[in-house]
């Protein structure tokens, strides 16, 4: 069995059901799993089905050219429909987006032009401005808009909805989803609730967004407007395709929450999803917890999870942009000094000196149980002994004991200044004698810290809760 071109592979995605995040829920939690796409979201529907209503109403002829506006998704999902039914795109998006998301539509042959993010939807340089001028500017093109199109929400409405449906064998009670055109939640809504009323729909929305507001307050809050992070989702207009007398219930989310929780869906459950499905799982999560009374354990939640994380690998799932938006808490700022405050007070330095005799090195070690030892001439660092040199030396030549300790010394422990990091220091206990030794700022005063010193000091700031990573 093969499938006659690449659109043909457009739905039917699986059904997952989360373990781990949703064990303290009575009810049976699923996320609908969009990444299984073939341009690894759930715009790939929209793609599709917008592309064959423009050809429908002869909005466009062959050879034409396909005009959005996209935060990336809309613009893969409509790349590859075009590839397969001989179209150009050009499309417009904002400088928030991931550069994968424009490497994606590169890849994949279509031009794509970069408008500012911070500007009023009717300012001439938006990315809805621009995609309109090109629209009437060249010949044979047409301008999706997928905000306001209906075969955005129809394509749910015929293929999202129904899929959820059989998948549960009807038994789904809940759709709770993010919003962005709103397509996806008012499509899948229509047809869940047409066929159970009783279906209720949950909306997700970022803080920064209006759709919250409007839904509760029945009001366009421009205050409510304001830059945020999570990609794809929630809106500074009000989409056509967003029928909010669908929807039951509204909840908010930070972007903090929304990009811990694609962190945790990836390491706790195994999707490597992106930062609009974190938004919704996080909502689901608050919303389900708050209703919990209302839960019934033959209940199915179905959860949307629009795409993947392969277009968030320079954001979401980089340490230094999650800790630079303070998504990620720092790591402690935990030195050496610290390490040396929590061990016994005796922190003078057991060495030797060059001239010493191996034998009396040795006795010295195994008096006070030590495994390596800075040798020391006049103040000044010079070499170290460790175990291992000791003893491969006494294999090769038993009566090396009354040889001076200069003949098998290896390299100086490296020398650290307290105010070190510790996640600086772990690099110099991977070497070989996995000490260090600390400037103690007193002429020729150091002390050795050992990986079991770090350990312990580690395992010690970990039980008084002071390693806060979220
Ligand atoms: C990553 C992502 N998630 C969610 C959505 C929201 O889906 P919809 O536009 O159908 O409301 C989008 C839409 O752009 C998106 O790109």
């Amino acid at each position: 069995m093969w499938h006659e071109s690449v659109l043909d592979t457009i739905g039917d995605t699986p059904l997952v059901q989360l373990n781990r995040l949703a064990e303290d829920l009575p009810c049976t939690v699923l996320a609908k799993v969009e990444f299984f796409n073939p341009g690894g979201s759930v715009k790939d529907r929209i793609g599709r089905s917008m592309i064959e209503d423009a050809e429908e109403k002869g909005l466009i002829e062959p050879g034409g050219t396909i005009i959005e506006g996209t935060s990336g998704n809309t613009g893969a999902g409509l790349a590859i429909a075009a590839i397969a039914k001989g179209y150009r795109c050009i499309f417009t998006t904002t400088d928030k987006q991931s550069q994968e998301k424009v490497d994606v539509l590169r890849a994949l042959g279509a031009e794509v032009l970069v408008c500012p993010t911070n500007v009023e939807p009717d300012d001439p340089r938006s990315y809805y401005s621009v995609a309109r001028r090109l629209a009437d500017e060249i010949p044979n093109s047409v301008y999706l808009n997928q905000y306001d199109n209906p075969s955005n929400t129809q394509a749910h409405y015929e293929h999202t909805g129904p899929e959820l449906w059989e998948e549960t064998d009807g038994r789904i009670t809940h759709f709770i989803a993010g919003a962005g055109t709103g397509g996806t939640i008012s499509g899948t809504a229509k047809y869940l609730k047409e066929h159970n009323p009783g279906i209720r729909v949950v909306g997700v929305d970022p803080y920064g967004s209006v759709f919250y507001t409007y839904f509760h307050e029945g009001v366009f809050d421009e205050d409510e407007i304001y830059p945020y992070f999570t990609e794809g989702v929630g809106e500074d207009i009000l989409p056509e395709n967003m029928d909010f007398d669908l929807v039951d219930d509204f909840v908010r989310v930070t972007d903090k929450e929304a990009m811990q929780m694609t962190r945790r869906l990836a390491r706790e459950e195994g999707l490597f999803i992106g930062q609009s499905c974190g938004m919704a799982v996080s909502g689901a999560l608050q919303w389900l917890r708050d209703h919990r009374e209302e839960l019934a354990e033959d209940d199915v939640v179905v959860i949307m999870l629009p795409d993947s994380g392969f277009r968030y690998l320079s954001k979401t799932y980089n340490d230094e942009w999650m800790r630079n938006h303070g998504f990620l808490e720092s790591k402690p700022d935990v030195t050496v000094d610290e390490v040396l405050k929590m061990r016994p007070q005796d922190q003078s330095v057991i060495a030797m000196g060059p001239e010493d005799a191996v034998g009396d090195a040795i006795e010295r070690m195994t008096e006070r149980g030590i495994s390596q030892m800075p040798i020391i001439e006049n103040g000044e660092v010079v070499g170290s002994l460790t175990e291992t040199r000791i003893l491969n030396r006494l294999i090769e030549q038993p009566d090396a004991r009354e040889e001076p300790v200069r003949s098998i010394m290896g390299d100086p422990l490296p020398v650290v200044p307290r105010s070190l990091h510790l996640e600086h220091l772990s690099g110099y206990l991977e070497r070989d004698a996995g000490a260090v030794l600390v400037d103690t700022d007193q002429h020729a005063n150091y002390a050795v810290i050992t990986k079991s010193d770090l350990i312990s000091a580690l395992a010690r700031m970990g039980r008084n809760g002071s390693n806060g990573e979220g």
